[in-house]
């Protein structure tokens, strides 16, 4: 069973309307999309996920509701070229990011330390490079750089360095056999700190789906996608993202630094977006699925009457 995150804060935040229309680019086990079609009936919801067992799923959920959905079995990268193609502005635009509590309980999928399984990791299993080519074929160098900038791993060059010496006798398989190199590379009271494989198969996971890539393309896409007065949530799950997330929501939020000091901005420099929210789960949620512990979602509107403030101040100057 997945738990939706941030669920009622998001919906609010996405400030539906009976006819909005709404693209969840993370279907996942359509939690969220459930409550939004609930919410737009007379609107539409386009709802990607690049996972087709996630799909069939909430499929299931969500043709219950309503037949005002299409669901999009393709990677999020491709939002721009997806909406373009039906010629669709959105009113709200949904991110809820990382994998679905079922992707990590599924032991087939390789994702989780927890279960034993072939090392995989691909949330679309039709791509090529797994976790078990990433382990076995990546250099030192490339592996030590995925752990430490990825899972932000302090020890990152030991277990690079472990992960070499053992797949020189024998290819590393599992989950669990990776797991057991790992914590036997860190020292004894860094094994006390939470499971001393986390950070690792976070960065590996990273590795094999080009998660801040994709993610970075789509969220500069999905701004450029909004209808004026449309919202963007993001719900991210560890620093790396939401880090990404903040970085591009200042850019288009912000007069450029060095325009700053100007008595007067051209308009066109005048920010097109504004940062609605940054928030947290409360103590409620975190206690009810733990989960949620790391989540944070931020929110930006695209300005509405972007242009018209602007002029008026020059017309009457
Ligand atoms: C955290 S789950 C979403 C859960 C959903 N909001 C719910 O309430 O049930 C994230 C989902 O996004 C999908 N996903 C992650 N990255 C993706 C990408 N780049 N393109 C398409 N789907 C992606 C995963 O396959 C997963 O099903």
């Amino acid at each position: 069973m997945h738990i939706s995150v941030l669920l009622e804060e998001a919906i609010r935040y996405l400030n539906l309307k009976k006819n909005s229309i709404i693209v969840d680019a993370t279907l996942g086990y359509g939690g969220h999309s459930a409550y939004i079609l609930k919410n737009i009936p007379q609107g539409y919801l386009y709802a990607f996920d690049q996972d087709i067992e996630a799909i069939k799923y909430a499929e299931e959920k969500l043709k219950m509701i309503g037949q005002n959905y299409e669901i999009i079995n393709t990677n999020f990268e491709n939002i721009k070229k997806e909406l373009n193609k039906r010629e669709i502005k959105a009113d709200g635009i949904l991110f809820d990011l990382g994998v679905s509590s079922p992707q990590l309980d599924n032991a087939e999928r390789g994702f989780s330390f927890h279960h034993d399984a072939k090392l995989d990791m691909r949330m679309d299993r039709n791509k090529k490079l797994t976790a078990y080519e990433v382990v076995n074929t990546y250099s030192y160098d490339d592996l030590k750089n995925i752990l430490y900038k990825y899972g932000e791993e302090k020890y990152a060059s030991s277990i690079a360095k472990a992960i070499i010496q053992y797949r020189s006798t024998k290819k590393i398989d599992s989950t669990l056999e990776l797991s057991e190199i790992i914590k036997n590379s860190v020292p004894e009271k860094y094994r006390k700190k939470g499971h001393p494989a986390r950070k690792s198969f976070q960065a590996i996971r990273i590795e094999v789906n080009n998660e801040l890539a994709v993610f970075e393309t789509a969220l500069k896409d999905a701004l450029e996608l909004l209808k004026p007065g449309g919202r963007i949530c993001v719900i991210t799950f560890h620093s790396l993202e939401d880090r990404l997330c903040k970085q591009i929501f200042n850019e288009v939020s912000n007069i450029p630094k060095e325009l700053r000091k100007l008595p007067v901005v051209p308009i066109e420099y005048m920010p097109k977006f504004q940062v609605i929210a940054n928030i947290k789960p409360s103590e409620a949620e975190i206690k009810n699925n733990p989960r949620s512990r790391s989540a944070r979602m931020r929110v930006i509107e695209r300005i509405d009457d972007y242009g018209k403030k602007e002029n008026e101040k020059i017309k009457n100057n």
